[in-house]
């Protein structure tokens, strides 16, 4: 049977809300298979999208298996237990503890929760989209601070963009995709030096695999009464980025408001129950931070030797100068080595996650080839 739709734009545009028209839509990184479809690739690497390399914890897995059976009820929509894990975790209350599916959601609660029409978000350029969505789908504006030289942050440039009607500031922790990144101090003063009524969003997806000295210590912040809220996730140390986990640490003043925003059962049974899990299995983060490290080194020193430079980082990625970035992610990807690039403001690099020393070995290759540089690797 044909069958065709009776083509509704006409009669639909009008009534679409103006903010969304102009929101240019997230490209995540290719799924694995889709790749392997288009270039007949027997193997495919993904190094595209920060994920632990090492899979989620085992003990996380055990988590979800043991509640398959229990999956006709409805979750704890407060998510009670595992907001309290959290709070054990990080030494707040639970009352401080707000959880989402994936932090990509809270910063969206977050806008809806505090900007109305004409108010500004102020965030660090180039950094992660979705501060950048986030304003725009409730009609307010996101003002970039470009970062400097070197894409380190220049926090005394980002407070002369404060304005009345600044409302939010991002400050992204390493920074995806620069991988730069602040020290406590710095935070500390800026957050000081804020005028009281913006509220600071900071963005601590990749905190975890910090080594750098005077790591920010954002829970003191919380707990010295500034009106910061952190935010976490599950998807990059923990390895869950597939079933959807982030949350938000802050004062109670602020957090309540996130929970008048939010869907009733907006974090899945699975998701908690897994969550709980793997908070519990230290071994996990420690051998995910052993092996980031690893392979950062490996990777440093394998782009040395290819004479392509990189920029030092603080997460489980970097980007790298590789001359035109989209050129070079499509070779590598025809290859059967996923990275991203196409980043606003990027347009010579691609990022690349840190992966296994096996992937690493083999992303290295693959770059050599595709840059015509093979002999520098041996
Ligand atoms: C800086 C930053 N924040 C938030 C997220 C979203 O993470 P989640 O998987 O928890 O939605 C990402 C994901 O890449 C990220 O890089």
């Amino acid at each position: 049977m044909t069958w065709e739709w009776k083509n509704l734009d006409e009669m639909v545009r009008p009534l679409v809300r103006e903010a969304l028209l102009s929101i240019r839509p997230y490209v995540p990184g290719r799924p694995i298979q889709d790749v392997m479809r288009e270039f007949g690739l027997a193997r495919v690497i993904k190094m595209a999208s920060n994920e632990n390399p090492l899979g989620p914890s085992p003990k996380a897995v055990a988590a979800i298996q043991a509640m398959l059976g229990e999956l006709h009820r409805y979750p704890d929509g407060a998510a009670q237990d595992l907001r309290s894990a959290i709070a054990m975790h990080t030494g707040l209350p639970r009352d401080a503890v707000f959880v989402g599916n994936g932090s990509d959601e809270v910063i969206k609660l977050v806008a809806e929760t505090f900007l109305e029409p004409g108010d500004e978000m102020l965030a660090p350029y180039p950094s992660f989209s979705q501060y950048d969505f986030s304003a725009h789908v409730m009609g307010a504006t996101l003002a970039p601070v470009a970062l400097a030289e070197g894409f380190a942050y220049e926090l005394g440039e980002m407070r002369k963009h404060i304005r009345a009607n600044t409302k939010l500031v991002v400050l992204c922790t390493p920074n995806n995709p620069t991988g730069t990144w602040l020290t406590h101090t710095e935070v500390a003063e800026f957050v000081d030096s804020l005028p009281s009524n913006v509220i600071i969003v900071l963005d601590e997806a990749y905190n975890e695999y910090v080594d750098a000295p005077d790591p920010v210590r954002s829970v003191e912040l919380i707990q010295a009464g500034y009106a910061v809220l952190s935010l976490r996730t599950f998807s990059k140390m923990y390895g869950l980025a597939g079933m959807r986990l982030g949350y938000a640490l802050g004062n109670p003043s602020l957090i309540r408001y996130l929970h008048q925003a939010r869907a009733p059962f907006n974090v899945n049974a699975m998701a908690q129950a897994a969550a709980i899990a793997a908070l519990t299995d230290t071994d996990h983060v420690a051998r995910s931070r052993a092996s980031n490290l690893a392979g950062k080194e490996q990777l440093y020193r394998g782009l040395e030797r290819l004479r392509v430079a990189y920029v030092p980082t603080q997460g489980n990625f970097l980007i790298a100068r590789v001359g035109d970035g989209e050129r070079v992610f499509q070779s590598l990807q025809e290859k059967g080595v996923i990275v991203r690039a196409g980043f606003l403001g990027l347009s010579e690099y691609v990022r690349v996650s840190i992966g296994t020393a096996e992937e690493n070995e083999q992303f290295l290759k693959t770059l050599a080839d595709v840059l015509g540089k093979t002999a520098d690797l041996r």
